[in-house]
């Protein structure tokens, strides 16, 4: 019997209501697929500020590194939000990021056919888009050097951020792009802005010269202005998608968008190893948090990818993936993905329905 110490951070806002339906779930495929969780729960963010006043605690991290694999809800909100930079739920992830040394984000962004109409976008633009963004974390102008607000000699202030990529840096992120796109469709866009930027010259030089190794893959480059507006234009032309941490952040907003809902992705954040990290791409939802109105499936497909990548238990991955389609079939929607003749349902109940499509044949 397979045994996985799995590290959850709940997080704010709407954060433990997902988790919570996200740990019933893995309970139940464990006893399908014969699994067993040692769940571990730890402090994060905004959670983490008000209980030891510092978004990412020593012993957190130290749960993670110690962990097979993290899950993550999300982070953030309004009362922290005036805090200064360093005591911010933002920075408690970055640190999280940084100590796990999490250097690859996977994003995937694919349109159900279920949800076709919950799109801002027309149905025969978006029908069978299925783009994986693969954004570099722990690097540029989140992380670059110098970086504050200076006073100048006349007494302005000044703010400042370095977007800064070195060469190593490149190289693995796309190694990562490439191998991920190699298993997709063979395609893959490296964004940037190397019209105008020095760091996105190095990054398109080193992207075009790891393409040698990698002759199955059909590599493009893109600006990153034109990519916005290609990602709305015409999506499908995009397989894999490799860019920097700031581009990555922007864009993967707006790739998740195509499908109709932030509130059903996934994402996957890896290192070279260890434990990656796990959690939806939307955000805390400090709106709708404790009212039972959030959508669990961005968090239990989290779940999914965790189970896939981390425990390599892909039977139960595609279990979960299966189950949430069952469900959505049978039309059961949260509020952010309702369209006509659907049933409305809340967080728990969601929870309750994904339950019963995992445990009947
Ligand atoms: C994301 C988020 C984070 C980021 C914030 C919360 C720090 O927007 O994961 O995309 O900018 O990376
Ligand atoms: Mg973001």
């Amino acid at each position: 019997m397979a045994q996985h110490r799995i590290t959850l951070l709940p997080g704010d806002g709407i954060g433990p209501e997902i988790m919570a339906v996200a740990v019933k779930v893995l309970k139940t495929v464990g006893e399908t697929f014969d699994l067993t969780f040692e769940f571990q729960e730890a402090l994060i963010g905004g959670a983490a500020i008000d209980a030891t006043g510092e978004p990412l605690p020593a012993e957190t991290l130290e749960m993670c590194k110690n962990s097979d694999s993290v899950l993550l809800a999300a982070i953030g909100g309004y009362k922290w939000d005036t805090l200064p930079r360093h005591l911010r739920p933002e920075t408690g992830l970055l640190g999280l990021r940084a100590g796990l040394g999490l250097f690859a984000n996977l994003r995937p962004a694919t349109i159900l056919p279920q949800l076709i109409d919950a799109s801002s976008l027309k149905r025969e633009v978006v029908e069978g888009v299925d783009i994986m963004v693969v954004r570099e974390l722990t690097g540029g102008i989140y992380f670059g050097q110098p970086r504050g607000v200076f006073t100048t000699e006349t007494g302005e202030k000044r703010g400042v951020n370095t977007m800064a990529y070195t060469d190593s840096e490149i190289d693995r992120i796309g190694r990562v792009a490439f191998e991920t796109a190699q298993k997709r469709r063979k395609k893959l866009c490296s964004v940037d802005k190397a019209n105008v930027l020095e760091v996105s010259q190095l990054w398109r030089d080193r992207i075009t010269a790891l393409a040698a190794d990698y002759p199955d893959v059909e590599l493009s480059h893109l600006y990153v202005d034109n990519a916005a507006m290609q990602l709305v234009r015409s999506p499908k032309q995009f397989d894999t998608i490799v860019t920097g941490n700031l581009f990555g952040d922007i864009l993967s907003d707006a790739a998740a968008m195509l499908t109709g809902s932030i509130g059903m992705l996934p994402s996957a954040s890896l290192g070279a190893s260890g434990a990656g990290v796990y959690e939806p791409v939307h955000g805390s939802a400090p709106d709708i948090a404790g009212q039972d109105k959030a959508n669990p499936l961005a968090q239990v497909l989290s779940a999914a990818m965790m189970l896939r990548y981390d425990l390599n238990q892909p039977d139960a991955a595609n279990h979960i993936e299966q189950a949430v389609l069952r469900v959505l079939d049978q039309g059961y929607r949260t509020g952010d993905i309702i369209a006509e003749g659907n049933t409305l349902v809340g967080c728990e109940a969601m929870g309750n329905i994904l339950i019963k499509a995992l445990t009947e044949e």
